[in-house]
């Protein structure tokens, strides 16, 4: 038997102001367009903001659903605009923010399980690994150099090939 370790680093800082000028900006970005969720049941907004490699940007928010499986999280409503509008092209940086009326948005919140699968299949796909960036309303901030990161033992494509 063989014990092994796995570990990553990530970045803290203690307010957005200790951010460079781009970061700053595309996390001022999400924390304003979580107001464009639709969440009426969880009353949760989560606002994500992606700068393009070409440096245009592309926003998402979640889209709940009275059918509540139905419903969308921010994250994935954002990677099927960016498919879509900017086919085959990597995203360089990713900001997660979130809030609502009587959510306390004081500390990064990461992205659920699902998600974690979606963003690690857009970085294969497009070859390339996207930064993220996660921060509340206020409070500290993560900066991941990967969102695979997040998702170790990942399940991808490689297992699917015959
Ligand atoms: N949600 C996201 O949009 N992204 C996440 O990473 C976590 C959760 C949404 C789903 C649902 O609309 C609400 O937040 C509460 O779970």
């Amino acid at each position: 038997m063989k014990e092994q370790k796995l570990e990553f680093h990530y970045e803290v800082y203690d307010d957005i102001s200790e951010l460079s000028q781009e970061d700053a900006s595309l996390l001022s970005k999400a924390r304003e367009v979580l107001n464009q969720a639709y969440a009426p049941y969880s009353h949760f907004n989560v606002g994500a903001v992606a700068r393009m490699a070409n440096g245009d940007e592309v926003k998402g928010t979640n889209q709940e659903n009275a059918s509540y499986p139905v419903g969308i999280c921010a994250e994935r409503v954002l990677l099927g605009t960016a498919a879509n509008m900017f086919p085959e092209m990597a995203i360089s940086t990713l900001a997660i923010s979130y809030g609502g009326k009587n959510v306390v948005s004081d500390h990064p919140i990461s992205p659920c399980g699902m998600c974690r699968q979606a963003l690690s299949e857009f970085e294969n796909r497009v070859n390339q690994p996207m930064r993220v960036i996660l921060g509340g309303l206020k409070g500290k901030i993560y900066i991941l150099a990967s969102a695979s990161l997040l998702l170790p033992f990942a399940f991808t494509k490689e297992e699917l090939k015959k």
